[in-house]
C-alpha cells in the first residue's frame, strides 16, 4: 500500500468513526430525553394523584362535618314530634329508619374517601377494617395474609390501600367470585402485594389495558409511581392475581 492509500484508508477511517460518534451521541440524546420525558409524565401523574386525594379528604370532611350534623339534627327532632294518629307513629318511624340508613351510608361513604384507620393505625388496621365491612355487606370470603411488621412511607400505604380497594371492587363488581386473598409480604428490599381471587377471570373480550376503566390504568400507574411493577395474570374460569412489587 503506498502512502496515498494509506492516507485514502486514514481519511475514510476517521470519518467512519466521526459518523458513528454522531449517531451514538444522537442515539444517547433521544434516549435523554425519553427519559426526561418519563420523569415529568410520572411527576405530573403524581401531583395529580396527590390532588385527587387531597379532593377526597376535603369532600370526605366536608360530608362528615356539613350533612352528618344535619341528619343527626332531623332525626332528633323528629323524636320530640309528637304525632296526632297511629298512621303519624308509622310515618315517623319509617323516616327514622331511613335516617339511620342514610347515616350509616354516609359513613360508608366519607371511611372510603378518607379511611381513618389507614391515618391513625397504618395499612394492615385499614385493611382488616376494610376486610369487616365488605364482609358484612357482600356475600364474599376475604382473607388477608401478612408478615408485615415494620412501617411503610404513608405515600406507599395510600396507594396500596387504594389498589386493594379497586381490587376488591372489581372483584366483586366483575368477578362473580367466592373467596378473594390478600398477601401483603415483605422482604429487606421489597414488598409485594397479591390480590387474587376464584371468579370468572378477565374476559379476553375486555379492550386494551389503554382503553379499559380507570382501575387496571391506575394498578399500573400506582405501581410505577413507587418505582415497582405491577402484573395481571388471569384465565377464564380460574379467577385473577394481581400482583405488584414495591421497593421499601
Ligand atoms: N377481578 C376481575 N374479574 C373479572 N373481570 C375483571 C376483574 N377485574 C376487572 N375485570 C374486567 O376488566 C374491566 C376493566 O376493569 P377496570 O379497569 O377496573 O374498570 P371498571 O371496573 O371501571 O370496568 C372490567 O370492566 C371487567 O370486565
Ligand atoms: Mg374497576
Amino acid at each position: 500500500m503506498d502512502s496515498r492509500q494509506a492516507e485514502i484508508y486514514l481519511v475514510v477511517t476517521l470519518a467512519m468513526l466521526f459518523i458513528v460518534a454522531i449517531l451514538l451521541y444522537l442515539v444517547f440524546r433521544i434516549i435523554q430525553k425519553q427519559q426526561q420525558f418519563l420523569r415529568l409524565q410520572r411527576q405530573v401523574v403524581k401531583v395529580e394523584m396527590a390532588t385527587l386525594e387531597k379532593e377526597r379528604a376535603r369532600i370526605a370532611s366536608d360530608l362528615h362535618d356539613d350533612i352528618g350534623p344535619l341528619l343527626a339534627a332531623i332525626k332528633y327532632r323528629m323524636a320530640v314530634v309528637t304525632p296526632g294518629a297511629e298512621q303519624d307513629q308509622k310515618e315517623l318511624n319509617l323516616c327514622a329508619g331511613h335516617l339511620d340508613e342514610a347515616i350509616v351510608r354516609l359513613r360508608q361513604v366519607t371511611h372510603n374517601l378518607l379511611p381513618a384507620t389507614l391515618e391513625r393505625r397504618g395499612l394492615v388496621e385499614a385493611i382488616q377494617d376494610l376486610v369487616v365491612s365488605t364482609e358484612q355487606l357482600h356475600p364474599l370470603r376475604i382473607e388477608l395474609i401478612t408478615d408485615l411488621r415494620v412501617p411503610i412511607s404513608k405515600e406507599s400505604e395510600i396507594h396500596l390501600y387504594r389498589v386493594i380497594q379497586e381490587g376488591l371492587a372489581n372483584c366483586i363488581q366483575h368477578a362473580a367470585a367466592t373467596c378473594f386473598k390478600i398477601r401483603l409480604t415483605a422482604d429487606r428490599r421489597e414488598l409485594t402485594l397479591q390480590l387474587m381471587d376464584n371468579g370468572i377471570g378477565i374476559s379476553k373480550k375486555v379492550p386494551a389495558e389503554s382503553q379499559r376503566g380507570r382501575g387496571i390504568a391506575g394498578f399500573r400507574n400506582r405501581a410505577t409511581l413507587l418505582g415497582g411493577h405491577f402484573s395481571l395474570d388471569s384465565e377464564p374460569a380460574k379467577g385473577t392475581v394481581l400482583t405488584f412489587v414495591i421497593p421499601k
